[in-house]
């Protein structure tokens, strides 16, 4: 038997992942608790999507267990040991803004869960790929010292500077910025991982997010901005933007093509190794651009307020750099650009949502 182990699997990526190592004939083990619920409410469930994956992948068993609880996820790697090959671990408190809130909760989650699939693997299965969804924020917000310039809708940063043609690379520094609590808990389970390549010699991978998308996302204010948006579009409900005039740039990545890049590192893994993975040139938008966008699809104007204070350490101007990936694994090619992505949520989501804005 030829087993994937998914943590987070009832979210966005770990879905994704279900789903497409499970169509080339994985057994799926997925462990996920719902605790997106916990941070974010009832909104923000993903039960739904678990529900999902339980009716309609017919190799998928899932366990509902907090990666914390090292004595079950240890019984749980037991139960196949050396079948695993591949263990996806996306499940995190994934939230920059939440994590000020409960800070022990942020950091037992995001690093000492990490260390505890870490452990398990190096128990049960040290020959499988390990592969981890780290996050720009790792960064901290040394991206905010580029030269950027204002533009009508969005920041730019300067033509003449290096990271202008392909955007931000992994020589960016992670030290003495300012993280937030979820980009030092994110940083400690991305060193951690990387040590475990270096050190044990074990197939570790960090794939650092830009923003991850695509229409599985539980959006919610807090978190998954694109979702939330075309949620907030679709039900008419309000939405703010805070500081940047708006006009700060993310890179969108849909979790299709990130997924499909832990399938090529997973056939050939590089130990310890660091990738940018997010949309780069290829796929970005400000938050203004984002709303236009949303515009067309609805043909309504969006109820938009502006408050000038930004979000804590917000990254002004973020674009992925993803050529060392791509040279890794030529293979690999983005199958979405924004248009898409936005139109496939879009449509996605207007199913899902009843007239009255409720998921149904
Ligand atoms: N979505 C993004 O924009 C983005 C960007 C960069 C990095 N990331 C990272 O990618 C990963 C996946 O993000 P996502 O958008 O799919 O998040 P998500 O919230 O949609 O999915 C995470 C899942 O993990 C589960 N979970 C949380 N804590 C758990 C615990 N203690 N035990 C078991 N399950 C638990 C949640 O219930 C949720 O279903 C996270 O590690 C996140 O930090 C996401």
């Amino acid at each position: 038997m030829n087993v994937v182990l998914i943590t987070g699997a009832a979210g966005l990526v770990g879905s994704e992942a279900v789903r497409f190592f499970s169509a080339r004939d994985f057994h799926v083990v997925g462990i996920d608790n719902d605790m997106r619920k916990t941070f974010f409410g009832e909104d923000a469930s993903t039960q739904w999507n678990r529900q999902n994956l339980e009716e309609t992948i017919p190799n998928y068993a899932h366990h509902n267990i907090d990666i914390r609880e090292e004595t079950a996820i240890n019984k749980l790697f037991a139960d196949y040991g050396n079948d695993i090959s591949v263990v996806i671990h996306t499940a995190a408190q994934p939230s920059h803004d939440w994590a000020a809130q409960a800070p022990l909760v942020d950091f037992t989650v995001n690093a000492n869960g990490t260390l505890v699939m870490l452990e398990a693997t190096r128990a049960h299965c040290p020959d499988a790929a390990f592969i981890f969804t780290s996050t720009n924020k790792v960064y901290g917000d040394a991206p905010n010292s580029l030269p950027l310039v204002e533009q009508a809708t969005r920041w730019e940063i300067e033509t003449s500077h290096p990271f202008y043609k392909h955007g931000i690379d992994e020589s960016m520094s992670i030290d003495q910025t300012k993280h937030s609590l979820f980009g030092v808990s994110k940083l400690a389970a991305d060193t951690l991982v990387q040590e475990y390549g270096r050190y044990f010699e074990m197939k570790t991978g960090c794939f650092r997010g830009g923003c991850i998308t695509g229409p599985d996302h539980s959006g919610t204010m807090l978190h998954g901005f694109l979702s939330y948006l075309v949620k907030c579009a679709i039900t008419e409900t309000p939405y703010t933007i805070l500081g940047y005039k708006g006009k700060q740039v993310r890179d969108n990545i849909h979790a299709h093509d990130l997924v499909n890049m832990f399938w090529n590192y997973a056939q050939n893994p590089r130990p310890g190794e660091v990738y940018n993975a997010g949309g780069g040139r290829h796929s970005n938008c400000s938050i203004l651009e984002a709303v236009a966008i949303c515009e067309q699809l609805s043909g309504k104007s969006m109820n938009i307020s502006y408050r000038e204070d930004a979000r804590i350490g917000d990254h002004i101007w973020y674009v992925s750099d993803t050529r060392k990936f791509q040279e890794h694994y030529p293979d690999w090619h983005y199958q979405f650009n924004l248009q898409q992505i936005i139109k496939q949520i879009y449509d996605n989501m207007s199913q899902r949502l009843d007239c009255s804005g409720s998921p149904t």
